[in-house]
């Protein structure tokens, strides 16, 4: 049997998850709702709540994996990139348990996880990509074009150049007076609402990259200017700017993946990210990919956002008999996809 447990705390969300034999038997998730009222993430409060859940969240994943500790073949997790004090605490914990166990400890990069989401299996017969596949990687902090060539052999080969579409939709709730974060808040109201009723600024930005803080501005002198007129504006038109603001961001996405698609000609796109969990994304992007006769793969909702589930297959596909990253590795907050040793 081969049992790998998976740690995920590299922002605002501490999470455990277990694969036996490379099927997904928990995925234990604990956010951290004591950000909401500072409209963000504050890393100091979020390395304590780490610290607090972890165990908690750790015997919960193994308890309901229906396994003992003793029963673990491997530790994956995240070593990077993310909050530094957040992932701290998972790095310290996974080194900490694969010392106390005497089994190997797997390093795993976030956004490579991410990448790799698809691979989780909730039953034998799940169908996973095949490499080469493109992915369009969108979160609270990336947003990317990928190359992923192998588990570990991925190519950036368009990113934001300024804000991530996570923050764009979070930025923009924000001045519309909506709680953190804002992305599911907007989904909620846009599906209520006319997608062409406001228009906003889109870049012109050459090659595929992205930006999406020109967005953001001209969201914002919207409002401004209309509040002039009609101090209700936001309250009475809420559905249409979420809707028209959701809109643009699907059109930026789809632009430059468009782009892409001409470049690489994928046989296959995936979506992953926080982003990936909305519903006017996921539709968009299942639609693009049919109207090309590409394969596309949308993910669970459960394993859009930061999740362990991810970590372990990730760790799982990395691993081998042999293959135990050093302990005196330090976890980084900044880094490409590739792996750094
Ligand atoms: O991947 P993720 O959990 O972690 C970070 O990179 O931080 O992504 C979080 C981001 C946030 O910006 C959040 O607003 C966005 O994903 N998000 C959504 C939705 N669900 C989460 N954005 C739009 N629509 C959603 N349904």
């Amino acid at each position: 049997m081969n049992v790998i447990l998976g740690i995920e705390s590299s922002c605002d969300d501490t999470s455990a998850a277990v694969l036996i034999d490379g099927i997904l038997r928990s995925n234990v998730i604990a956010g951290q709702k004591v950000h909401e009222a500072y409209g963000g993430v504050v890393p100091e409060l979020a390395s304590r709540a780490h610290q607090k859940n972890i165990l908690p969240v750790v015997s919960e994943a193994i308890r309901q994996a229906g396994i003992k500790k003793e029963d673990l073949t491997a530790i994956a997790y995240t070593r990077g990139p993310g909050l530094l004090g957040s992932l701290l605490v998972g790095t310290s914990f996974a080194k900490g348990l694969s010392l106390g166990l005497n089994i190997p400890l797997i390093d795993v990069n976030h956004l490579q996880a991410h990448a790799l989401s698809h691979f989780v299996k909730e039953n034998p017969e799940d169908e996973t990509p095949s490499f080469p596949y493109m992915c369009l990687l969108i979160s609270g902090g990336n947003s990317q074009i990928i190359i992923v060539k192998s588990p570990e052999e991925m190519e950036i080969v368009g990113k934001t150049i300024d804000d991530a579409a996570g923050e764009a939709f979070d930025k923009c709730a924000k001045v519309m007076g909506l709680p953190y974060p804002g992305g599911p808040h907007i989904d909620r109201l846009a599906a209520e609402g006319n997608p062409d009723a406001f228009k906003f600024s889109k870049p012109h930005i050459p090659g595929l990259d992205y930006s999406f803080s020109g967005l953001k501005t001209s969201f914002l002198y919207t409002l401004r200017d209309n509040l002039k007129q009609n101090p209700d504006f936001i309250e009475e038109n809420k559905a249409d700017l979420a809707a028209s603001l959701q809109k643009t961001i699907i059109d930026i996405l789809l632009d430059k993946l468009a782009k892409a698609v001409k470049i690489y000609q994928p046989r296959e796109i995936a979506i992953g990210g926080g982003v990936s969990a909305n519903s006017g994304v996921r539709e968009a992007v299942k639609k693009f990919c049919d109207e090309r006769g590409i394969r596309s793969w949308i993910p669970k909702r459960a394993f859009t956002t930061d999740n362990a589930a991810m970590v372990a297959i990730a760790g799982a596909l990395r691993f081998s008999k042999d293959y135990n990253t050093d302990y005196s590795l330090p976890p980084y907050a900044r880094t490409t996809i590739s792996n750094q040793d």
